[in-house]
Parts: C-alpha cells; structure tokens; sequence
C-alpha cells in the first residue's frame, strides 16, 4: 500500500513539475511584455499543425493577419518554442537585408561529426557557414549559371520524349516533373550520368525514412545533447551512398580532367580554394534537401494554375514559341532573358503557392528597432511569414487570383521591396535561386512548347496542400489531361 502511495506522489510530482515547465516555457512574451495570441497548453500557436490538421503557412497567416498593424512583430510559439513573428516589412527588410549581419543564423541542427553531409551551406551556421557561404558565392555566379546551360537544355529533352505525341491522356504530372528535376539534380549536383539516375531517385525520395519529428524538435531545443547522444537526421544508407557518389565523382572528374564545366561539383573542385572532397559531398546533399522539393512543387503548381486558366497558357507557349523561333530552336542565354512572361507565370505562381512558406533567423546580436522601444534579444529566433505576405490583400489585391500582370515591371516598383521573398534574401536567401530559375523555365519551356494542358476528372481544384509538410507541396500527385499540338 506504501509503495503505491509512494508511486502515486511520484507521478503527481513528475507531472506537476512537467506542468510547470510548460507554463514557465509558454510565458515567455507574457514576461518579456511582448504582444502574443494567448497559446494553447503544449501545442503553442500551431494547434492542429503537428497532427496534420491544418498546414503551417495557415498557422501564420491567421496570426499574421489578426495582428498586422498593431506592431512591428508579435510573439509566436512552435509548441514551446518561442519565436518572434514578423509583421511589418519594413522589419523584414532590415532583417534580411540592412541588418543581415545581426541575423547571419538559421538555427536548424546540424552534426558534422557524426553526419558529415549534414554540414551543409542551408544547416550550418556560425564562422564554418560564413565561410562555406564565400566559396559557394564563388560557384553561383551569373557566369557559371551559363555555363551549365546547355546541359540543363539537353536533360529537359526528356520532358518531351516522356510525353510523346499523347492525345487527351491522363498524365502524372508530378511524377512527369519530378523525373526531370532529379534528373538534373543527379547530373547537375551529383555529377552522375544518366544511366544511374534510378538508384539516385530511389534514395532521393527515401533519405528521411525513420525521421521522427519529436526527436528531430528534441535535436532542435537541445543541440548540444543531441550531438553528444549522436543524433542523425537522416537515414545512414542514404548518405552512405550520397557520399559514395560524390567522392567516385570527383575522382573521375580528376582523371578526365579536360571536362567541360557543366555540374557543380566541378564547380566546386575547380575553385581557387576549393572544398575538401566530404565538404563538397555535403554541399550536394544540401542542394538536394534545399532544392528538390521546391522545385518538383513549383513545375507542379505551376501547370496546374495553366491548366485552369487556358488562355494565361496560350500567352505563355505563344511566347516561348516565338521566342525559339527567334533564337533558331536553341535554348540560349539570350532566349531565357526573353521570356518576360513565362518568368511573370513563375513568379506568380511562387507567390501565390510559396514553396517555403516562411524564412527563418536566429538574432546573433541583440538587435533594437530603430525609433521603438522593441528589443530583439540575442538568440531569439524569428519567422518571417513569406507566404502571408504574399497572400496580403493590402499588397497584392484579390490575392487567390492567379495574375501574372502583378509582376510586370511597374507593377512590382510600386510594391515594398520585401513584398515577394520565395527565394528569402541577403546574407541567407537562396544561393542558387539563379540556378533554379534557370531549371523552372528551361522545364517549363519543355513542358509547353509542343503540349498543352487541361484539367482532367483526376485534377484536384481547389489545390490541396500537404498538411504535413513544412515546404507547401500538393496533398497528391497533380494530374492533368495533355495534349500534344506541333
Ligand atoms: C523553386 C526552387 C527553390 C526555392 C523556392 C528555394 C527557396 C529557398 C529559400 C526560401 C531559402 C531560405 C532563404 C532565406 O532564409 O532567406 C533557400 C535556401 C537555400 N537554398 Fe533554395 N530554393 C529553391 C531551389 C534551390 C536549389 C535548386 C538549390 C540547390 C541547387 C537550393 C539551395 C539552397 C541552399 C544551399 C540554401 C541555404 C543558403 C544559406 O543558408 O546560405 N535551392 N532556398
């Protein structure tokens, strides 16, 4: 009887203290004087986000638009995680731009001890990510985007032989899309040839197989254990062979060293200072974990906004047509630079289905807004709502409607410079966001030149996104009927 009672008080205190501890956590702003929505017991502001109820970006948007105007931010918890919630884009300018260097930090988890491929440019932070971010500058210039140019051409080939000369048929186009982005991203990144690419899918889509997102919160909250505990984000077969790869790769390209330069990883080995052969491993993997999702989302809004919205897409393929005929067929520099509204239909469609729907930061000095009394103190860390902005009818009306002309020259001057952030920005916006819109437009100009597009039976409208995801990607695969037209 003793020892049940003795039990009993035992629990009544663990779960007392625990208790406790989850005030004291979610009381953070209360103490700090911060204006806050009131956040529910263990789930903080994202009640119905961890169990798939509603997605992320919807979280943000309903706080971003019930408190926009009254502060410059307000504060927001990921369950007990305290974040600051930027409203004001004015903020978000000094954050990502003026005052980049007082935000240099994501804050996510990276152990480059035990999971060497996890010390990428998008994970690490502090003097290693600095100088990673220099070298990598190095690789992402307008110059060697060029340079891979017409390999990206020739990889998009297989758009076109993948669909043939199809009439009315059902088409995956998320699978469609998906082969052709890790296509590149093989070749491109990884260096591979094309007759290993099936392997190369296989453990693309499998390098997060055992993640559990307590344990990956736990890595976040308590960096310092989970390194000691060894924590791994990622499955070890997959960056066995991730780094098998890379490093077979680099030995080859060392040996035939008279190589056009036509991948990053010769980039990479080919710079003044180049990286040792693991780091560049790294590298390719974090493009990849950076890269891939929002790429294969992207194509796959993309066609789907056409497909509902034929005659956006006939002034879409009327351009890239005669803009090959102009450039005799070849997908060149110059004939990317023409396509101003293919690149306006890209734009909008990365506004309004924002692949990333937020920017991260953590403050690495305390930073105080200029002309306030508001304080950002050292280590907080802060979100920036990108896809509420984008979705902010003050800023772009009527914002569900897809509308390329929002981006026309003197449309987007008349707008806030940190109104359209899908790339995010400064010091720590996409390194490659170059590079991506060279690959979207060079596969959307495979994708419409010779197909067109209509929803089918199997098309989902409204749009369905995955709830449990971060990144905004469809619910399921997007299917449309196609068309071939010469
Ligand atoms: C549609 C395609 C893409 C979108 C929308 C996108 C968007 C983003 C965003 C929003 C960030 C965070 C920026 C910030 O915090 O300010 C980011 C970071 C990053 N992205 Fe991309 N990205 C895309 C494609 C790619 C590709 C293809 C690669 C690699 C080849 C890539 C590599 C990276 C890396 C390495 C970072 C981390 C940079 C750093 O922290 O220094 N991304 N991307």
């Amino acid at each position: 009887m003793e020892l049940m009672h003795r039990a009993l008080l035992t629990a009544l205190g663990a779960l007392s203290l625990f208790y406790a501890l989850v005030k004291f956590s979610l009381g953070y702003w209360k103490r700090r004087g911060i204006l806050h929505e009131k956040p529910k017991f263990l789930w903080g502001n994202i009640k119905g986000v961890v169990g798939g109820k509603r997605h992320a970006q919807d979280a943000l948007l309903a706080v971003y638009a019930d408190y926009k105007g009254r502060a410059p931010f307000v504060g927001f918890y990921a369950c007990l995680k305290p974040f600051i919630l930027v409203l004001d884009l004015k903020l978000v300018h000094q954050i990502v731009f003026t005052d980049a260097g007082h935000f240099t930090s994501r804050g996510l988890y990276s152990n480059s001890g035990g999971e060497p491929l996890s010390a990428n440019l998008l994970q690490l932070d502090g003097h290693k990510w600095r100088s990673l971010h220099a070298k990598s500058a190095e690789v992402f210039t307008a110059t060697n985007m060029q340079k891979l140019l017409p390999r990206l051409a020739q990889i998009s080939t297989r758009i076109q032989s993948d669909l043939g000369k199809i009439n009315q048929q059902t088409c995956n186009i998320s699978e469609l899309v998906g082969a052709y982005n890790v296509d590149v991203m093989a070749s491109m990144a990884f260096g591979l040839g094309g007759q290993d690419h099936q392997e190369f899918a296989k453990w693309s889509s499998n390098y997060w197989a055992g993640f559990k997102l307590w344990q990956a919160y736990l890595a976040l909250e308590f960096p310092l254990i989970a390194r000691l505990l060894q924590y791994k984000s990622y499955a070890a077969p997959a960056m066995a062979y991730f780094q098998k790869v890379v490093l077979s790769q680099l030995q080859e390209h060392r040996r035939r060293d008279c190589q056009p330069l036509q991948t990053l990883l010769q980039l990479y080995s080919n710079a003044d200072h180049p990286l040792g052969d693991v780091d560049i491993a790294a590298q390719a993997f974090g493009f990849l974990v950076a890269g891939l999702g929002p790429l294969n989302a992207t194509l796959g809004f993309c066609l789907h906004e056409l497909a509902r919205h034929p005659e956006l897409q006939d002034r879409t393929r009327l351009e890239i047509k005669k803009t090959l005929e102009k450039h005799g067929g070849q997908v060149t520099p110059e004939f990317l630079r023409e396509l101003r509204y293919t690149k306006q239909v890209l734009n909008e469609t990365l506004r309004l289905h924002t692949p990333h729907p937020f920017l991260l930061r953590r403050a690495t000095k305390e930073f105080e807004l200029p002309g306030s009394v508001f304080v950002i103190a050292r280590g907080n860390n802060v979100l920036i709502p990108t896809a509420a902005i984008h979705r902010d009818p003050e800023i772009y009306p009527d914002p569900e409607r897809f509308d390329p002309d929002r981006f026309e020259e003197e449309a987007k001057r008349s707008r806030p410079p940190a109104a359209f952030l899908p790339f995010g920005d400064g010091l720590r916006g996409c390194i490659a966001a170059r590079f991506a819109e060279q690959q979207l437009l060079v596969g959307l100009v495979a994708l419409l030149r010779e197909h067109r597009y209509a929803p089918c039976a199997e098309t989902t409208i409204p749009m369905a996104y995955d709830n449990r995801r971060l990144l905004l990607m469809p619910k399921s695969d997007i299917k449309l009927s196609v068309e071939w037209k010469d």
